[in-house]
């Protein structure tokens, strides 16, 4: 059923441009199309894009508390500019107070599982909230961003979440992403030109080193997958 779906918007949208798709997103599935923000460059390239069409599509972001001066400024930046509403989404109180009571504040260093149980509280439980009732789940992910990522489809159904996921920016390069928001001038994290392309929390992200992987400073200290539970790649 949901294949048949994917295979359908696929088909259906092989031609338009982003703004086409999600113009028709946005009609066929009313008030149910969210894209989520963390403010990255692929994300901004998004937002630029839905506020400059105007279409019928919300935004939200997860704060996770943990996040960087440098991301809230880019956050600001971005309503002061599109003057477009930006949903945001907590992790709950009790949940976060729980864990630093039990394990300190910095517990995520000391085993992949609990980092990982941070990330569920930080991220995963409030992006459950957040798509919770939608039909499409707009991201911001590209093929390039890793060896993982490289297989993914414009439209793909995320059982986790049970719903359709919408990669408008997959076959972008870095190099088309910085184009467009140089063009633009999209407000973009200060980060980005000290060495960091892939930003998530402040204690988890380091700057990466010419050559290496766009994904190599998110957990750094980690040998795991790299992934919190947002996404499966
Ligand atoms: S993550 O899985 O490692 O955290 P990544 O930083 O590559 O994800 O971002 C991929 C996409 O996930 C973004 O384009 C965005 O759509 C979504 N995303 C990641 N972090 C957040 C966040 N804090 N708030 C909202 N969306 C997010
Ligand atoms: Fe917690 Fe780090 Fe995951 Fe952020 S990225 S939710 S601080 S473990």
């Amino acid at each position: 059923m949901n294949t048949t779906i994917v295979e359908t918007l696929i088909e259906t949208t092989k031609d338009f441009s982003i703004e086409e798709t999600m113009d028709f997103l946005a009609n066929e599935y009313k008030d149910k199309v969210v894209f989520s923000t963390s403010f990255g460059q692929e994300d901004q390239v998004i937002t630029a894009l839905i506020a400059k069409s105007d279409v019928a599509i919300n935004i939200f972001t997860l704060d996770t508390g943990r996040l960087f001066q440098e991301t809230y400024d880019v956050f600001h930046k971005t309503l002061k500019k599109y003057k477009k509403h930006i949903e945001v989404y907590f992790p709950e109180a009790s949940e976060v107070q729980n864990m630093l009571n039990e394990k300190g504040p910095n517990s995520f260093y000391d085993s992949v599982e609990n980092r990982k149980e941070c990330c569920f509280i930080r991220k995963v439980a409030p992006l459950t909230k957040a798509l919770k009732g939608n039909s499409i789940w707009i991201t911001g992910l590209r093929a390039e961003q890793s060896e993982n990522r490289n297989d993914l489809g414009f439209f793909e159904y995320d059982a986790n979440f049970k719903i359709i996921k919408f990669n408008p920016l997959l076959k972008w390069t870095l190099k088309e992403v910085e184009a467009y928001l140089e063009k633009n001038n999209v407000p973009q994290n200060t980060l980005h030109k000290k060495g960091f392309l892939s930003i998530g929390c402040e204690p988890c992200t380091r700057a990466i080193a010419p050559g290496e992987d766009i994904r190599a400073g998110r957990w750094s200290w980690e040998s795991s997958q790299k992934e919190c539970g947002l996404h499966q790649k």
